[in-house]
Parts: structure tokens; sequence; C-alpha cells
């Protein structure tokens, strides 16, 4: 294969984003782009957008004004913008930054490589964002330009139907789809075949995989996904509350590669606003859901989200929020100030709290978190986990390390946490990678655990 043009492509946003800028370079590989690491040096510049929140919108356009300076050093540069902003915006964008070539929406990428020909042969300005009611699948793209990645993330279903009064993803991603079973498999199989030993399916509610197509469910999926041969481990993310099932939550024990690690957001420990929310389910049903978990999986990791500062959220919302996370007492969580969003309904909602009083909340919510992650952490001390090796740790790098220290690896326990290690003998950079190894936890730290190898105690 010759590349004799480059590509970079720069991703805001969520997992879908990043699983989709790889979709976007494996179109790209046959019109001879090759990926680069930096805008200076590419003749194509996609920006793959995130609109869950102002601030990643934000970035979006100061990312594009850097863009218009490279533009007026080289105007054969092609620059294009994808993903939910895109989605969101489309033609506006073009209106507002001038030195743009392709605006192209969520639904666009598998037509994006089509799109670039018709940009490099007729210098158009083109926007592509028209939704479709079925999905848009690209041809299957194994190889990964970071040749350590071990982990991929693979999308299964696209869109949401939920409608919560906040969110942005119904309108930017469009309904619900699920890809097939078939497709799903075979791709994973070839991401196998090509090295990588864990995957993440991703969609915004997973448990209610293929039951609009009468496709196999969640639990099936995962089943089949977890007799791929070379596959190690299987993550999938996010879990919508009212739709967790039993049967899924004994997947958890009945599939060997399966992590037991459940990302369940919550949004908030107030049932008033849990219904301001559209969310679907009380306090009370959420806890119960938890309850189930960890009667059937005592040590599973459990993550969420939260929005402080949601319309109308008063002080006692709040602390239902506080006392919550401390009663679930999570392994992390992900924490967001409330943001309005143009076409979610609750922009028009009353009762606005102010950014002030939402900052306030966020660092009461991240302080807490902090403590109870700590807790967690410090708890796994002397226990022995699982770890899949990720990588050379980042402060001790191996070929920096002097020959009397011992290198440093990391990877995470099935519970997502990262285990960092000695390796006392020094292996080659890929003798490590990707492989299981069972650590014994000495120390905890607030991000991260210290142990080691189990073979290597005396
Ligand atoms: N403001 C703040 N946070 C939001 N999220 C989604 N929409 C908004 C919004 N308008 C958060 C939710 C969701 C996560 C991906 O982003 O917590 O679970
Ligand atoms: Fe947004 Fe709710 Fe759908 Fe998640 S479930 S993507 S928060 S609408």
């Amino acid at each position: 294969m010759m590349y004799p043009k480059t590509v970079y492509i720069h991703t805001i946003g969520c997992q879908m984003n990043v699983y989709d800028s790889e979709r976007i370079a494996g179109g790209l590989a046959p019109l001879g782009y090759r990926q680069v690491s930096e805008p200076e040096s590419a003749d194509l510049v996609i920006l793959n957008t995130c609109a869950i929140r102002e601030k990643a919108e934000q970035k979006v356009f100061s990312f594009l004004g850097r863009m218009a300076g490279l533009k007026r050093k080289n105007p054969e540069l092609i620059i294009g913008v994808g993903g939910c902003v895109a989605q969101q915006e489309g033609r506006k964008i073009l209106d507002r930054a001038p030195y743009l070539d392709l605006v192209f929406g969520t639904h666009a990428v598998s037509r994006l490589p089509v799109l670039i020909q018709q940009v490099e042969t007729t210098g158009g300005r083109l926007v592509d964002v028209a939704l479709s009611d079925t999905i848009q699948e690209s041809p299957i793209y194994a190889a990964s330009p970071n040749l350590d990645q071990i982990s991929r993330f693979v999308t299964i279903m696209q869109g949401c139907d939920n409608y919560c009064t906040y969110c942005v993803v119904p309108y930017v991603r469009g309904r619900e789809m699920s890809r097939s079973p078939e497709r799903i498999l075979s791709e994973i199989q070839a991401l196998a075949d090509a090295g990588i030993r864990e995957v993440t399916l991703l969609g915004q509610n997973v448990n209610s995989y293929g039951k609009k197509e009468g496709l196999c469910d969640f639990s099936e999926l995962l089943t089949r996904v977890n007799g791929i041969e070379g596959l190690l481990r299987i993550r999938f993310t996010t879990s919508h509350p009212k739709d967790l099932s039993d049967d899924l939550i004994a997947t958890f024990n009945r599939l060997d590669k399966l992590c037991k690690h459940i990302h369940l957001p919550v949004q908030s420990g107030s049932t008033r606003i849990l219904s301001r929310m559209n969310r679907k389910y009380t306090r009370d049903m959420y806890l119960e859901k938890i309850a189930r978990l960890r009667d059937a999986c005592p040590d599973i990791a459990i993550t969420s989200d939260i929005i402080v500062g949601f319309p109308g959220e008063t002080p006692e919302d709040f602390e239902d929020t506080l006392s919550l996370i401390r009663q679930v007492a999570y392994d992390g969580l992900f924490a967001f100030m409330y943001s309005d969003r143009p076409n979610a309904p609750a922009a028009h909602f009353p009762e606005k709290i102010s950014e002030a009083e939402k900052a306030e909340r966020l660092q009461r919510v991240l302080g807490l978190q902090e403590t109870l992650t700590l807790e967690k952490n410090q708890s796994l001390v002397h226990s022995v986990q699982v770890v899949l090796v990720e990588g050379v740790s980042q402060r001790m790098n191996a070929s920096e390390a002097s020959p009397e220290t011992t290198p440093q690896w990391y990877g995470r326990t099935p519970g997502h946490k990262i285990v960092h290690f000695p390796e006392r003998e020094r292996l080659g950079a890929s003798g490590n990678l990707g492989r299981l190894k069972t650590i014994r936890i000495e120390k905890a730290f607030s991000h991260s655990l210290w142990g080691r190898p189990v073979s290597q105690e005396e």
C-alpha cells in the first residue's frame, strides 16, 4: 500500500468518537492517507467533535481557530469537521469557519472517503448531515496506528431513544439502532487476530441491544463474544439502570472473559430530579439494582456519572446525591456541571443554578469520591488481582531506567483500576504487553495500586 498523503485526526469527546475516528482512518487508508500525529505536516485535517456539554463545543471552535492559521500557510490543506457538533450545526459551521471544506455528520462516517474524493477533485465546500434509519457500515479495519495498543472500542449500537431531558445524544446521533451480531463478531475476531486482547462494547444503552431489530439480546451477544479466540477480556458501557436485567447480572458470573465492572450512571440521588431528568427510575429502584448486582457478584466494581446543578436542584436534592454516593460507595465517578444544550428540553426548564453554585457542588462530589476511591483501593491491599498488561509506566520508562532499576509496568484489574508493578527480568517491550499477570497488591493510592507479580514472591 502506498501512502502518498497524510491525515491528522483530532478527536474530542466520548469512546464512540474514538471508535468513529478509527473508522475514519480505516476509510481514508485506501485513498492513500497515512495518519500523522501533528496537523502541521498534514494534507488533510479531520476534527471529530462532541456536543455533550458547552465546554466540549468550545474546544471545537478553538481548535478550528488554530486550523485557520494552517490553511493560510497551506491553501491546499483540506479541513473537515465531523461528529456531534457537525450534526447539530450542519451548514452553519461553514459560515462560521470560511476555511472549512467539509462538514459531515454522525451517520456520514462510511461516506467520508467519497466526500473527501469529491473535495479533492472539485474543491467544493460540502455538507452531509443526513441521518438514516439503517446502520451505515464501514469495511472492517483492524489495523491500528499504535502497535502497542491492546484494547479497542467496538460500537455495537448507535443513537438513543431515551430522551433524558438534559441530553443532546438522541438529536445528534439519531434513534437507537443495533449492528448485526455477525458484523460485530467478525470485527472483534479481526481485532483479536491483529493482536487486540480486550474490547469494550459501546452503546448508549447496551441493555436494549438488538431488541428493536429482533436480533439476539445483549447477554447472548456477550456469550458469543466470549467465545472469540485470542480475546482475553470484554467490557461494555453504558447500561441504563432502568433496563439492567437479572439475566445480564448473571452473565458476570457465567462468562470468564467479562470483567466484573459495570458503569451504571445514576445522574442524581434525588427521585424528584430523576423524574425531571426523565430517567424512568427512582432512587430506591436504583439502589435495588445495586443490591442485586452485589448479591450476585460481591466483588464487582461499580462506577457512575453524576450531573450537579440540574435546573431546580435544591440543596436537599443535592444532599440526596451525596448520600447516595456514600451509600453505594462507588469505585469511581465522573461528575459534571449541568450544561444547557440547544436541543434538549431542560434548556427551557426554570430555576437554573448559578455557575458558582454548580462549581461548589461539583467540588463536594469530587472530594467525597476521592475519599471513597482511596478507601476502596486500600481495601484491595493484600488481595490478588489479575492484570492485563498495557505498557511500561510513564514515570519509569524501561529504556530510561538504569540497569539496576527494575522496570515498572502497568495494567488494569477487571475493575479497571490501574496497577503498577516491577518486573525483575527485563523483558523486551513486547514480552509483557497484552498478557494477563497475577499481582499481589501491596500499596494503594487514590488513582492507582502497586504490587508485585505473584510468581516473584518469596
Ligand atoms: N450537562 C452536563 N452533563 C451532561 N451529561 C449528558 N448531558 C449533559 C449535560 N447537558 C453527562 C451525563 C452522561 C455523561 C456522558 O455526560 O452524566 O451520563
Ligand atoms: Fe443521553 Fe439519556 Fe440516551 Fe444516555 S440514555 S445518551 S443520557 S438520552
